[in-house]
């Protein structure tokens, strides 16, 4: 009998929806009041921004908890971790500063937060000055975020799950680099998958898990990361886009 034709594996391909980033210049200051006696903004980033953003960053306790784990040793760092965010980078990224103001006292500038990376997956950080911490000031400031981030306009582009050389991510996205498994089909023969937003919270950051959950994403995965200051057990969680109507 003649032998059966060898098949390479079939490879989908996806589409999904990704956010435009308006211009920094277009982005207008968002206002979300934590309490009677606290208010936030969330302001895009300036060039001038620099000494508080530094001020920031320099602060042990907030940085142990980042992806780098330590201080910006000079303003050089920082402004080079504050570039991302400023043009021609706010094409590729949404941050903003988080300012508040307390009892009538002037504004001050009390956190980062926003979306540094959108490759292959969009990703949400924060981080606050730790004499703010407790106050429910992250939790209003992700909800604020969240709120803008489904509003801003879309454009579907497609996913090959070869050209992401990450698995883990790719599983996270709903993607997979061997047989179709997840999503419906398009027109065009694709698998659509749902956009997402990625959260990556240390295991040992209870604060930081409380926030995600209370702002209603969704645990998905567990990963152990090493790196050359250790290794550390992310807890994924998502954010999925809201269902029209
Ligand atoms: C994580 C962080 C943003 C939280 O900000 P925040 O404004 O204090 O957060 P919120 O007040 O909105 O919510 C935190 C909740 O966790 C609770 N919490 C904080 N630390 C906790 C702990 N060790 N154990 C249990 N609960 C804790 C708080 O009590 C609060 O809950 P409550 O409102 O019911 O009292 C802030 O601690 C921070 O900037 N940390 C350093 C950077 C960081 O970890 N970024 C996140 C990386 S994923």
């Amino acid at each position: 009998m003649a032998d059966q034709p060898q098949h390479a594996p079939r490879l989908s391909r996806y589409q999904t929806t990704r956010p435009i980033f308006p211009p920094t210049q277009d982005r207008k200051v968002i206002v979300a009041r934590v309490n009677d006696y606290l208010t936030i903004q969330l302001r895009p980033f300036a060039p001038n921004d620099l000494e508080h953003v530094h001020r920031l960053r320099t602060q042990e306790a907030v940085m142990v908890n980042t992806e780098i784990g330590t201080c910006d040793p000079d303003l050089a760092t920082s402004q080079q971790w504050m570039d991302r965010f400023l043009p021609p980078n706010d094409a590729t990224t949404f941050g903003w500063m988080i300012w508040a103001r307390q009892d009538g006292e002037p504004w001050e500038h009390i956190g980062n937060m926003g979306c540094h990376r959108t490759d292959p997956v969009p990703h949400l950080g924060y981080m606050l000055r730790t004499e703010w911490w407790g106050k429910r000031i992250a939790t209003t400031a992700v909800q604020a975020f969240l709120n803008a981030w489904w509003k801003l306009e879309r454009r579907v582009m497609e996913i090959d799950p070869q050209n992401v050389d990450d698995e883990h991510k790719l599983h996270l996205m709903g993607l997979e680099w061997g047989q179709d498994e997840q999503g419906s089909a398009s027109s065009e023969g694709m698998k659509v998958v749902s956009e997402i937003l990625l959260a990556e919270v240390e295991h040992r950051n209870p604060g930081s898990i409380k926030v995600v959950e209370r702002c209603g994403l969704t645990y998905r995965a567990r990963e152990t990361i090493t790196v050359e200051r250790g290794s550390f057990v992310l807890l994924d969680y998502i954010a999925s886009k809201p269902t029209a109507g």
